[in-house]
């Protein structure tokens, strides 16, 4: 690696980041400017981690798919004629064009270069005019695949085909989300992923970033959710996610003119519940931000040390979606949340700006910034093993 700064040293020097709030500093610029940096994540959290890639309704019937990328890699998530769930490499094993794009219902997928042809499991079952190649047997080839889990609906995969399964360290979070029922509310499709100039790290920092809200969104659309009522649970060791409560001042509040819900309430809510919202990270992708009518989920794709793009879709209580008005309702929540989010898309653009200055800082943080030194401690142990990995330690 080119740069020196990735030694023994700097990676010691990270253990100031995971103390207490009250005396943590933050990272090192260059883990978010660095692309040398950001080869050596790859290894450290992105080869070994979940990836969230979307949700499993999206291939509710056999021959549906999408397709998704993760450090580059693109990827299809299939539903086999058997019902199976299956995360596919996109790229053809005969000259690498990509088998797959964007989404919809296939009896299998033919690469459009030379028709190549692979069953929804990934096995190559047509490749036209290779019977004279020497040693060469249609069985031998199919798709690389990766390991799935779902979780509230969710689908991640890993490349590691060891990793830990993801469930078992989310229980906290499970629990606080329980009465969405993640798993039967219901969305649409998203958008395509936007593409933003900074580090995936700046995006998931603000995204349960509670001491901004009161500064950077004060206003009508945001009043409601004070600072001062950020909560911050405390993860069990080993958790694969963090999470913030913050309190409102009102129940079902909610980001819209009318701070108010206008959208079903789930409804298996209590009280509590409804006087508050709850934001969640599980970390390297997914965030959530999560209100009495409307969970609005963010799946984060790095590509290098200075870029990444994002899903933004929402996800609404059984049956909201066919309430009177919806489309509407639903673009008077989207208008107050793009707002606000162009808010948060102006800061992240340029803290990056920032952070590859020489006069960029390890500063320090506010109670209110819990969230990050929770992040920090996911990502440094993270670091800290791979270095020692890296260096046959
Ligand atoms: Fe796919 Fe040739 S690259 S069939």
């Amino acid at each position: 690696m080119r740069d020196s700064f990735l030694n023994d040293g700097f990676f010691k020097s990270l253990d100031s980041s995971v103390k207490d709030v009250s005396e943590a500093e933050t990272l090192p610029p260059e883990c978010y400017t660095s692309e040398d940096f950001f080869e050596f994540e790859k290894d450290a959290l992105f080869n070994r981690e979940w990836l969230c890639v979307g949700r499993e309704d999206w291939v509710k019937k056999p021959g549906d798919f999408f397709t998704v990328s993760h450090i580059g890699e693109p990827l299809i998530i299939s539903r086999t004629k058997d019902g199976e769930l299956k995360a596919l490499s996109a790229v053809c094993q005969h000259r690498a064009m990509l088998v797959a794009e964007g989404h919809g219902n296939a009896k299998a997928f033919v690469c459009p270069y030379h028709h190549w042809t692979y069953g929804l499991d990934g096995r190559l079952v047509g490749a036209p005019a290779m019977s004279k190649t020497c040693s060469f047997n249609r069985d031998d080839v199919k798709l690389p695949e990766l390991r799935t889990e779902t979780w509230l609906g969710f689908v991640f995969v890993n490349f590691d085909a060891n990793a830990e399964p993801l469930a078992p360290r989310l229980t906290q979070i499970t629990e606080a989300l329980e009465n969405y029922d993640l798993l039967n509310a219901e969305g649409p499709f998203p958008d395509a992923p936007s593409q933003y100039p900074w580090n995936w790290k700046v995006m998931m920092e603000n995204n349960n970033d509670g001491y901004h809200a009161t500064r950077l969104h004060k206003g009508p659309l945001h009043d409601f959710i004070p600072s001062e009522l950020a909560v911050f649970p405390d993860m069990p060791d080993g958790a694969a996610g963090y999470m913030r409560f913050n309190g409102t001042l009102h129940a079902d509040a909610a980001f819209n003119p009318l701070q108010k819900a206008v959208l079903p309430v789930f409804p298996k809510l209590t009280d509590e519940e409804r006087r508050r919202a709850l934001f969640a990270n599980i970390p390297p992708t997914l965030s959530l931000v999560v209100t009495s009518d409307m969970i609005i989920y963010l799946i984060l794709h790095a590509e290098s040390a200075n870029s990444h793009s994002m899903t933004m879709g929402y996800l609404v209580a059984p049956g909201a979606m066919s309430v009177p008005l919806f489309e509407d309702k639903m673009a008077f929540n989207m208008n107050a949340a793009m707002e606000i989010t162009e808010q948060d898309l102006h800061v992240d653009e340029l803290v990056q700006v920032g952070l590859k200055s020489r006069f960029a800082p390890r500063g320090r943080y506010s109670w209110q910034e819990r969230a990050q030194s929770d992040l920090n401690i996911w990502l440094v142990s993270r670091y800290q093993d791979a270095w020692t990995r890296l260096n046959g330690q």
